[in-house]
């Protein structure tokens, strides 16, 4: 038996020091391997955005990075996306809420991703990454730009000038609101681009879905465990599905929607009103789809009493190395989600029909395997390279 022991030893140790993996794989059943599998493909193929004419093209992007850094377009000529959706910080600021001109009532999201997404903001007020690039640079407390400050800049400023009518294909006129709607075309051309990194749960999912255990092996068993949870017990893929791991609609959690005492934030059924207020919607004159198939949703969309204190699934990808959590930055770590979700008080809830969230009641094992699985949706980032110039 010693002996027995001792062999057991000696193998993990043997295994340690040549760097290969004794860590055994958790018996998988096909229906969770082929659940599993919904979680990629990773990278995902690239997307068109068929409402903006610049999508995609080389000129427009490197537009919109130019434009994304330039703080001339803000009121007080301070302030830039790049103010809060820092490169540097995952696209977003590490602040519980966000710093325009004043404090926001809402977190800085990330920008990961945000090409494959079909509704914008917490509330989903944006029904395309165009439209809601406008609406940082319109918002008194936040960018406080305005329409007539972009066209003047992009006529004037002559490298500003010469990219976009490598973009367009016109010198800047003055028609500004045009100005403005190609602004934002541009800015989401380039915000289209920010693909997160393949993670250490992206090696584990191709290499079970090729049925190659040893590599499979490498992921550490308690990122297993906790994706066994996610994916079966705590029904976490309900809304956090897909290969960005959000199916890119709205949830209750059970997050408080106070902003201060007596002003609530609505979340979706306020964004749905503004999705009908804008003039920038895919419903409007400046959708570059001309078949308007592409409008389907927001045709569709109703506007439900449901919809109340509902806020957008976040993606997944990248999530520890972000937080403060949730819309309004009032969960601080990552363990302290898993805890919301572990003791969520059901009454806070008002969900139809039957509840998505309950309260898990997990063991401190089951919380901490949770958290490590979320932690394999991580990757680093290599620093950004500067933008080439517009015009050389
Ligand atoms: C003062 C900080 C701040 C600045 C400056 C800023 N943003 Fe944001 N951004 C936010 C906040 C906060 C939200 C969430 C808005 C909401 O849901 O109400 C957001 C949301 C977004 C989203 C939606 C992301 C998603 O996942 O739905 C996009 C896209 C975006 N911003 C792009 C931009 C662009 C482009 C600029 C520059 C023109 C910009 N932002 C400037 C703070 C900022
Ligand atoms: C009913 C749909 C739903 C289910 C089920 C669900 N979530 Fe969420 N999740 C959301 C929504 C909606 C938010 C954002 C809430 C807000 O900001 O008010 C969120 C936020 C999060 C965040 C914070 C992300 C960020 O960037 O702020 C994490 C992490 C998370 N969920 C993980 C999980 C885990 C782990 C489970 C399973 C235990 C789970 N979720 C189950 C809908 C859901």
């Amino acid at each position: 038996m010693i002996r027995l022991l001792l062999a057991l030893v000696l193998a993990a140790t043997a295994a340690t020091a040549t760097g290969a993996s004794a860590q055994p794989l958790l018996d998988w059943t096909e229906e969770e391997v082929r659940s599993i599998g919904r979680h990629g493909p990773w990278p995902p193929p690239p997307v068109r955005d068929p409402s903006n004419r610049v999508s995609g093209t080389p000129s427009g992007i490197l537009l919109g990075e130019h434009l994304f850094n330039e703080p001339r377009l803000s009121g007080n000529g301070k302030m830039s996306c790049a103010t809060c959706h820092q490169a540097g910080r995952d696209w977003s600021d590490g602040l519980a809420r966000a710093q325009g001109v004043v404090e926001l009532d809402r977190r800085t999201p990330s920008l990961w991703n945000v090409g494959y997404s079909h509704w914008f903001g917490w509330d989903g007020a944006g029904d395309s990454l165009w439209a809601q690039s406008i609406r940082p640079l319109l918002d008194a407390r936040e960018m406080n730009g305005g329409t007539e400050r972009v066209g003047t800049l992009l006529r004037n400023d002559r490298a500003l000038a010469c990219g976009y009518e490598k973009a367009f294909g016109r010198k800047p006129g003055n028609d500004d609101e045009l100005l403005l709607v190609d602004t934002a075309k541009a800015l989401a051309a380039f915000q289209a681009t920010f693909v997160s990194p393949r993670t250490p749960f992206d090696d584990f999912r191709d290499a079970l879905l090729a049925g190659d255990r040893g590599a499979a092996a490498r992921y550490p068993m308690s990122a297993q465990r906790g994706l066994r949870l996610f994916i079966g017990n705590a029904s976490c893929n309900a809304c956090h599905f897909g290969p960005r791991f959000t199916n890119g609609e709205f949830g209750d959690i059970g997050i408080p929607f106070f902003v201060r005492p007596g002003e609530v934030d609505s979340g979706r059924l306020g964004g749905l009103t503004r999705l009908a207020e804008s003039p920038f919607s895919l419903l409007g004159k400046f959708n570059d789809d001309a078949t308007g198939e592409n409008a389907r949703r927001t045709r569709h969309v109703r506007r439900l009493h449901t919809n109340f204190g509902e806020f957008r699934v976040p993606g997944l990808r990248q999530v520890g190395r972000g937080g403060p959590y949730m819309h309004n930055g009032s969960v601080a770590t990552l363990e302290d989600v898993v805890k919301h979700y572990s003791e969520v008080n059901p009454d806070r809830l008002h969900s139809d029909g039957v509840p998505l969230v309950r309260p898990l009641a997990l063991s401190p094992d089951q919380s901490a395997d949770l958290v490590a699985f979320l932690r394999s949706l991580d990757a680093d980032v290599p620093p950004r390279p500067a933008a080439p110039p517009l015009c050389p």
